[in-house]
């Protein structure tokens, strides 16, 4: 019942809230996921491999497409970002673990467990999250910053992510400007970003 109320929940409490980091009130409930069977999304198309958990590391990224702030619209955003990994870049499936709307959904990518493709040399230690849109110059949506979060708390009472995980921005690790310059100033006031991820 209470994932029913949960996107109203999160509704109210982002326009009362400023942009400001916030914590979660509610760490025991997890963010609304919607699945890839449910957003459209195609098969990978060949072997997975599976990371060894709890995961050490979360990456957060942006995808540099238009935003979406709605199912059908960020649906063919995934259906697109999953397409182009396919058939251009040749990959087995959509490169993040998650990737987050600002209608505050969390979109599965290959979801927890299952290596991605976002960062080189933290594929396998990592957990790629991408926010849909490009965030060099502004902040995605309170509720999608607070999906972020909750998946982040949703995940190591799962066991998926270690109590102590590092969370880094793409950019700090390899020669990129994601997740953008003002997601990655907001991030470095969650808990658990770490300035030096080798530590
Ligand atoms: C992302 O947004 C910034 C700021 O508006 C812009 O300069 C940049 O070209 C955008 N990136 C891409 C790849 O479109
Ligand atoms: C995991 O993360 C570290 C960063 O400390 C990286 O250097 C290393 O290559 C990664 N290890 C594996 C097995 O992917």
């Amino acid at each position: 019942m209470l994932s029913v109320y949960l996107p109203l929940l999160i509704l109210v409490a982002a326009q009362v809230q400023s942009h400001r980091p916030t914590t979660t009130a509610d760490g025991r409930s997890c963010p609304q996921i919607k699945l890839k069977s449910q957003w459209g999304g195609k098969p990978p198309r060949g072997d997975l491999y599976y990371q060894v958990r709890p995961i050490r590391y979360v990456v957060i990224h942006h995808t540099v497409t238009s935003e979406c702030a709605g199912f059908l619209e960020c649906a063919e955003i995934l259906q697109n970002v999953q397409s182009y990994a396919q058939n251009e870049l040749d990959y087995n499936d959509i490169s993040y673990n998650f990737l987050i709307g600002n209608d505050g959904v969390v979109y599965e990518g290959t979801g927890w467990g299952v290596r991605g493709a976002h960062t080189f040399g933290y594929n396998a230690n990592g957990t790629g999250i991408a926010f849909i849109g490009n965030y060099s110059n502004k902040l995605p949506s309170p509720a999608a910053l607070k999906a972020a979060q909750k998946l982040l708390i949703c995940g190591v009472k799962q066991d998926e992510l270690s109590n102590d995980y590092a969370l880094i921005a793409a950019s700090q690790v390899i020669t990129t400007q994601s997740p953008g310059l003002i997601l990655y100033n907001e991030i470095q006031q969650w808990p658990n970003w770490v300035s030096d991820p080798q530590k």
